[in-house]
């Protein structure tokens, strides 16, 4: 099983699933009921009745006594009981029994099994962190919403509970805001998109774009919280805001608005005014936010916001003076400070990359998200913050998947399997006092050279089960996880997931078409310090 529970003693006898099997679950355990009787029903064709009556031969009920998130699962030969420690307890249970399934479980029909039976076990299981996440940026590419209800369907089954959504981004808007239609109606959408690095040269002429209705993740959350996966969003400023600036030019620094959403990738030189309208501006939008998610968390981007902007423009620089600031730098600081005290005021969190460390002191609830190694995890979490680590060279998915020339667009460091497996969100040697605020870990799949569902898969799976595994039960030893890879994939095949062959990319997931920039680890090392170190980042397109 992937995650491998804590403690499982297995027997040799097995409990058969007929059609006289009914589901026990209320309350709290009903989504789980669900959950199951929607498999049992879909791939193994038992009616599968679900009842609030206690005690029938499935019985799923909500046991106080366990923590949060961990769950109880017995099976003998009369029957199954699953006693979850809250809702997602139960949910975790019942991915469990479908994981001692036979795989065809995870198909969307029937294909002729006659016998369904569990083996006969005893679990007792519970995640070592409690943030465990992928980010999907949505805003490089597109994708529709039966594909995000996809992956949070496959998040849930590997027991990983947050999909942050990267919704706004220079190459695309994608949430849909009343108050301010031109964010999709113009920012939706671009005319063209660069292929591969910017080094190849090459720029399609092919229209990208999609955005989210507002009932549509609407329906994207509850679907997830059904699963127990809890959908954070994030618009990113006051950097990357191109798309942003190219629907509303008034955003943006006088005369320096693109003509059309940008197609190009890397860290543009589009930022934010400073002007309070645009500080109103972007409180709209959060307001708009806070109405559709109801995450206690909501991200506001902040990482990469190069200054010369400011620098470069006499009206931020006399903003900066009137707000008695130091140095044009920190106004991302005081914008952020902005937004974080509006999301407070509306009685939630904000969530930024961990450049929010850089500005003048966050409110003590903002959660960092960490990219850049353990040293802003540590940064954070001794100033008594919560942070979640997203390492890029150990959870950044969109870095190439080995040294092959044979990866398609091969970026950043080499993030395989075992990278991933290797991963641990906690940094050495932090203080007691700190540790509990390391909440966990994500996987970030930027999507700039994704431009399609089916590579979505491809750089997410199998990775994605490494990182749940790592983040359910800690760092694994490669050798031990081998084979139950081996047979989760199995899982992952019938649940119709067209991931990366462990052996290498299929002919038709390479793309010669297009040219990569891959870096050594030590060269990304030494990059990431001089950037930590100087506090500054550089526009660079990629
Ligand atoms: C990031 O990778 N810019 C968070």
């Amino acid at each position: 099983m992937i995650p491998q529970p804590v403690s499982m003693t297995t027997s040799d006898s097995v409990y058969v699933l007929d059609a006289s099997c009914t589901i026990s679950a209320s309350g709290d355990a009903e989504a789980a009921g669900a959950l199951l009787a929607q498999r049992l029903r879909t791939a193994c064709a038992l009616p599968a009745p679900v009842t609030t009556t206690p005690g029938e031969s499935i019985d799923i009920r909500i046991d106080r006594a366990l923590p949060a998130e961990h769950y109880a699962v017995s099976v003998d030969t009369d029957g199954v009981v699953v006693r979850g420690g809250d809702a997602a307890g139960a949910l975790h249970g019942a991915q469990t029994l479908l994981q001692l399934l036979p795989p065809d479980v995870h198909r969307s029909a029937p294909i002729g099994r006659a016998v369904w039976s569990l083996p006969c076990v005893e679990i007792v299981d519970g995640p070592r962190m409690r943030w465990r996440g992928v980010m999907l940026d949505v805003a490089r590419h597109f994708f529709a919403p039966r594909e995000i209800r996809r992956l949070i369907d496959l998040l849930a089954m590997h027991k990983l509970n947050v999909l942050h959504l990267h919704l706004t981004d220079d190459q695309g808007w994608r949430v849909q805001i009343d108050k301010h239609p031109a964010l999709t109606e113009i920012g939706g959408w671009r005319p063209r998109s660069q292929v591969g690095h910017r080094s190849g040269g090459v720029s399609d002429a092919r229209p990208h774009g999609g955005f989210y209705s507002r009932d549509d993740l609407r329906e994207i959350v509850a679907y997830a919280e059904l699963r127990g996966v809890l959908v954070v969003p994030e618009i990113d400023l006051p950097g990357h805001v191109g798309a942003a600036v190219a629907a509303y030019p008034e955003l943006g620094i006088p005369g320096r608005a693109p003509a059309e959403v940008p197609g190009g990738w890397g860290i543009g030189s589009h930022v934010l005014n400073m002007r309070e309208s645009t500080v109103a501006f972007c409180c709209d939008v959060l307001d708009e936010l806070v109405d559709i998610f109801p995450s206690e968390v909501i991200g506001i981007g902040s990482d990469e916001c190069p200054t010369e902007p400011w620098q470069n423009d006499p009206e931020s620089v006399a903003r900066a003076a009137e707000l008695g600031l130091g140095s044009v730098a920190e106004l991302q600081g005081w914008f952020v400070s902005r937004l974080e005290a509006h999301l407070a005021a509306l009685g939630r969190r904000a969530m930024g990359w961990e450049e929010v460390l850089d500005g003048p002191p966050s409110r003590a609830d903002t959660l960092v998200t960490a990219w850049r190694g353990s040293r802003a995890v540590a940064r954070a979490a001794e100033a008594g913050l919560d942070v979640v680590s997203a390492a890029d060279t150990s959870v950044y998915l969109d870095y190439r998947q080995s040294d092959d020339a044979d990866e398609p667009i091969p970026i950043g460091t080499i993030v395989d399997v075992d990278t991933v497996l290797a991963f641990d969100p906690m940094p050495d040697g932090l203080s007691d006092e700190a540790a509990p605020h390391v909440l966990g870990g994500q996987a970030n799949l930027w999507t700039e050279h994704v431009d399609d569902p089916r590579m979505v898969d491809f750089y997410a799976f199998p990775r994605v089960s490494a990182l749940a595994e790592a983040l359910w039960r800690g760092p694994g030893d490669p050798d031990e996880f081998a084979p139950r890879l081996d047979e989760h994939l199995e899982r992952l095949r019938a649940a119709g997931v067209e991931f990366r062959p462990l052996e290498g990319p299929a002919p038709w997931q390479r793309r010669p078409d297009a040219q990569g920039s891959p870096k050594s680890l030590a060269q990304r090392e030494a990059e990431l310090n001089r950037l930590i170190d100087s506090g500054h980042t550089p526009v660079t397109m990629e």
